[in-house]
């Protein structure tokens, strides 16, 4: 098995499609101005198909469609059913802002799509609009709804922000409860992008379970052993939500993920300033030998734990300033897929 310095294994690639979004989330894209990656640099879906048997055959065998917002990639399904035809992959799933969901509901499920992650980070309107800049939320619950019904299920992802959204927590309980999602509260985290962060605005796993805890009462942590990064928790009545601590309890230690760009920069962690060009070799025609032996290499050199590291840190502040990230739209949360 490839294992990186640490003993992790390449197991989870996150696949962004595109860096263009139709959201301007606060946590993720605050600025007013983007640096968009060029659109000949877009890999096609064949040579994403390409590279993707490379991956699985040195161990990938979850694959998970991001963005910026996937669905604003023309033609997804067309490489979900690439994928999905894939046999290595045990697990195919996309993450999105729901916009645009229930037009691509059916043709997505047709396509092999597994499964799906909204993200939804308020049920109140006027938060949505000043959180996105956006007025989509009734979209996004119309996506919501359609999941429900086409999947019959489906995860949330929420980015908890103090003063923005951390009384809403048992509101999105009950709202995941209703639609048959999992909700997943995320720690606000200090990576490119997120320029408005500070640390006096992160809620930490341990405020949002007592917080949790003093409204339905004993919360029971669910034991199992995964390098997934959610922890998972069951309320009294058994319903079960998960956090995301990357923050204060970072994860590092199994992580086995890493992100492809939209133009093909393979990158090893979420913190990571440099990455793998694999676009370049792949229109040079490299063949899949090649191609492999350039991952199998920058895995084995893999001494990534971005999310320890930025814990050790004293004054924490933005992860990139600003005038790095206009440099270079890699640094971007939105470029590498959240
Ligand atoms: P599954 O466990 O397969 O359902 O997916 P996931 O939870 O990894 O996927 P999702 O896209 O829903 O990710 C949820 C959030 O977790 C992301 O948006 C990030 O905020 C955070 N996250 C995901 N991957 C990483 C990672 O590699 N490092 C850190 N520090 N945070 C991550
Ligand atoms: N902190 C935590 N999660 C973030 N995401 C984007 N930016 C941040 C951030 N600064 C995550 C959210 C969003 C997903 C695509 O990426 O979960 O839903
Ligand atoms: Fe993995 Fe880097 Fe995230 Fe740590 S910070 S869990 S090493 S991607």
């Amino acid at each position: 098995m490839l294992l990186d310095t640490l003993n992790r294994p390449l197991r989870n690639l996150r696949l962004s499609v595109t860096d263009r979004c139709n959201l301007r989330c606060e946590y993720c894209m605050p600025e007013d101005e983007y640096v968009w990656l060029p659109r000949e640099d877009m890999l096609h879906f064949e040579e994403i198909s390409a590279l993707v048997d490379v991956f699985i055959g040195l161990g990938v065998d979850k694959v998970r469609l991001t963005g910026g917002e996937p669905l604003l990639r023309r033609d997804l399904p067309t490489l979900v059913r690439l994928l999905a035809a894939k046999e290595g992959l045990q697990d195919l799933a996309l993450t999105t802002n729901g916009i645009l969901l229930s037009d691509q509901i059916d043709a997505l499920k047709t396509a092999g799509l597994g499964r799906i992650t909204v993200s939804i980070d308020t049920l109140h309107v006027d938060r949505f609009v000043k959180l996105s800049r956006v007025d989509e939320l009734g979209a996004v619950r119309e996506g919501i709804d359609s999941a429900r019904r086409v999947f019959g299920g489906m995860k949330l992802d929420t980015v908890v922000i103090r003063g923005v959204n951390d009384d809403e927590l048992v509101d999105l309980i009950e709202y995941a409860k209703s639609m048959h999602a999992e909700i997943r509260f995320i720690e606000y985290m200090d990576v490119g992008g997120a320029t408005h962060w500070s640390p006096g605005r992160v809620v930490s796993r341990e405020e949002m379970l007592a917080a949790l805890t003093r409204h339905y009462g004993a919360i029971e942590p669910i034991v199992e052993n995964s390098s997934a990064p959610a922890e998972r928790f069951a309320l009294p009545d058994g319903t079960t939500f998960g956090i995301i601590a990357s923050t204060t309890e970072p994860f590092c230690r199994s992580c086995d993920r890493s992100r492809l760009t939209a133009d093909g920069m393979w990158y090893l962690c979420l913190y990571a300033t440099h990455g793998i060009d694999l676009r370049a070799p792949l229109r040079r025609r490299a063949t899949a030998d090649e191609l492999k032996d350039l991952l199998t290499g920058g895995w084995q050199r893999r001494a990534d734990r971005g999310a320890e590291r930025r814990l050790q840190l004293g004054d924490r502040r933005a992860f990139v300033p600003i005038k790095a990230l206009r440099k270079d739209p890699h640094l971007e949360m939105h470029t590498r897929g959240g």
